[in-house]
Formats: C-alpha cells, sequence, structure tokens
C-alpha cells in the first residue's frame, strides 16, 4: 500500500512509519521540513515539502496527523492561530489537493483527541456523547473533525481518530512528567480527581492499523484504553513504578496563573470509553496503567 502521512515526522507518526515500512508499505510524508524524513522516520521513507511532489503515483491511504502541538505554551491569540491553522488550515488544503486528483485513496485516518468533549467532569463518554463544554480544545478539535469530514463527499472513507494521553518514553506527555517524577516531586494536579483517558503507544499505533484495514470502519473512534484513571491515580501509578513519593501537588490557582485558559487541559479531563473500538473488534494490548507503565519504563 502507498500511504501518505502528514505530522509523520511526530511522536505518533514515527512510530507508525517503523511500523508500516517493517510491513513493506512505501511511505510518503508530507513535512515542513521534507529533508529530515529519511532520518526521523526510516531510509525508505520519502519526505515531501508540497504536495504535488506526490505526483501522479496512485494513494491508497492517507494519515493525517499534523498540528502544532497543544500544551507546549499558553494559548495566546497567535498561539491559538498557529494551533488552528496548523490542523485545519493544513487539512483543508489536504481536501484541495485530494479533490484535484483523479486518483483518490480509499481512507482518510484524520487526527483528534478526546479534548472533542470538552471537560467531560464524571459523565462517561464515548462515541455517541456529545460536546459537553465549548472551550477551545473542543473547538479546535471539532473544526478539525468537520474539515476532515468532507473528504467523505469525495467517494474517501473517513477514520476519526480521537486520541486520548499517549504513553511513550520518545516524546508527548509521559516524558514531559518524568523528571519531577523521578526526582520525588512529582504529585497530583489540583484536587486530583479529574479524570484520565490514556492510551500505551503500542495500542495506539495498533489501532491505527486496524481502522485502516478494517473497510466498514468510518467516523469518530475514542483511542483511549478501557480503564480511564484519576489523576491522583495517575500520579500514584507513575511513583509506584518509579519507586518514588508523589506527594507534592500542584496548585490549581498556579498553574492558572501559570498557563492561563490551557490550564483547563490539566484541571479538567475525559472519563471516556473506546465503545467503537470495542464493538469493532480490537483488542488492547494495555488495558491496566500499571502494565503499561512498567512496560515503558522497564520495570516489570
Ligand atoms: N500525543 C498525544 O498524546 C496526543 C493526544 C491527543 C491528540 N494528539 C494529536 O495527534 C496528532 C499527532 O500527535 P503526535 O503526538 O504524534 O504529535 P507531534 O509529535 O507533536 O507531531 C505533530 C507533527 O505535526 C507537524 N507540525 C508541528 N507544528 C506544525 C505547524 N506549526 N504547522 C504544520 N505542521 C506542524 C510536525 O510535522 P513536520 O515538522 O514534519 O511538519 C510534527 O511532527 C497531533 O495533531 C496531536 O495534537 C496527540
Amino acid at each position: 500500500m502507498h500511504i501518505l502521512l502528514t505530522g509523520g515526522t511526530g511522536l505518533i507518526g514515527r512510530a507508525l512509519c517503523r511500523q508500516w515500512g517493517q510491513q513493506g508499505h512505501q511511505l510518503t510524508v508530507w513535512s515542513r521540513t521534507p529533508e529530515k524524513v529519511a532520518s526521523l522516520c526510516g531510509e525508505q521513507v520519502r519526505g515531501v515539502g508540497v504536495l504535488d511532489e506526490v505526483g501522479m503515483q496512485s494513494v491508497d491511504a492517507v494519515i493525517n496527523l499534523a498540528g502544532a502541538p497543544i500544551a507546549d505554551r499558553p494559548w495566546t491569540r497567535k498561539r491559538k492561530q498557529l494551533l488552528w491553522a496548523s490542523r485545519i488550515t493544513l487539512t483543508e488544503q489536504l481536501l484541495a489537493w485530494l479533490q484535484q486528483r483523479q486518483q483518490r485513496p480509499r481512507v482518510l485516518i484524520s487526527g483528534s483527541a478526546i479534548g472533542w468533549y470538552g471537560d467531560g467532569g464524571e459523565r462517561e463518554l464515548d462515541e455517541g456523547s456529545g460536546q459537553i463544554t465549548d472551550d477551545f480544545g473542543a473547538q479546535l478539535c471539532g473544526a478539525w473533525e468537520e474539515t476532515a469530514q468532507r473528504a467523505e463527499a469525495l467517494g474517501i472513507r473517513v477514520v476519526l481518530i480521537r486520541t486520548g494521553l499517549v504513553l511513550s518514553t520518545e516524546g508527548g506527555f509521559l516524558t514531559r512528567l518524568l523528571p519531577p517524577f523521578r526526582f520525588g516531586l512529582g504529585g497530583r494536579v489540583g484536587d486530583g480527581r479529574q479524570w484520565m483517558s490514556w492510551i500505551h503507544i503500542a495500542d495506539q499505533i495498533a489501532l491505527i492499523d486496524y481502522l485502516l484495514q478494517q473497510e466498514q470502519a468510518s467516523g469518530p473512534y475514542n483511542a483511549c484504553a478501557p480503564q480511564p484513571v484519576r489523576n491522583a491515580e495517575f500520579a500514584s501509578a507513575l511513583g509506584r513504578v518509579l519507586h518514588r513519593p508523589t506527594l507534592l501537588p500542584a496548585p490549581a490557582f498556579i498553574l492558572r496563573l501559570a498557563f492561563g485558559e490551557m490550564a483547563g487541559l490539566l484541571l479538567g479531563g475525559q472519563r471516556a470509553q473506546p465503545a467503537r473500538l470495542l464493538e469493532a473488534g480490537f483488542r488492547f494490548r494495555f488495558t491496566d496503567l500499571d502494565a503499561a507503565l512498567a512496560d515503558l519504563l522497564g520495570r516489570h
């Protein structure tokens, strides 16, 4: 299969390239730095700086994951514009390119996040749930999904991946938590009751591959393990695996002062269920947080 990726140089994209490269698929990554693609994604992966470089060659599937990091810095007006443009404008460009092509892929798998639901509080959220709050993260995911969904009118199957917190030691949320937790400076955030829907990177890759192959799969899928935990439980689990105390809470008012509106990402949460993946027959390798963390951090 010839698979075109956006965001292929990112945490999830690199892992997908590794897996699909080993399986012999032909891979092209649309990147702002195409010259770095081979070193980041694998020697056999081609980087293109503009989509027209793909040329007449047929493309079987498109995986759309590009987007500026959401939790890297406070959401100023300028930052929000970048978060928006790097997902929605980029997806619009992808669609315009797909539209003018004679040969079109059979499937578009496009990114989103469980932040689509907003702050869900205590509610269990599956793909049948509506948006609970209308914060910036929810608006961003909503617009990203709506834009990608338009590919359906071009005869393309569209799958939307509402990703939870991806656990990996190669980047993302866990790698940021590790330094303070390793020094025994970790702890819950706010009152620690907010829900965290997490997923092991191996399951994230496996489910994207699964949905690529399931010809019937379309629409939104929550990409998170079936056992979300409260923030305080997450902190305790990480402390247990690292053999470190987790007694230092990060008070909510300090986070609000430091991060402004973005603090909502840490102080709110989602108790999401991967209902549609389970219905589709997908089997998670990691359903227990301690086992997932032990696997990643090498303590069994
Ligand atoms: N990891 C998670 O826990 C998580 C959770 C929920 C949702 N997601 C979403 O899933 C997608 C993939 O996640 P990830 O963790 O693999 O992301 P990532 O490591 O941050 O990589 C995203 C990719 O997006 C591209 N990008 C970054 N800034 C950009 C900009 N300003 N304009 C255009 N492209 C830009 C980059 O590709 P180039 O440098 O090659 O252009 C980068 O490799 C992201 O959109 C993310 O928001 C991730």
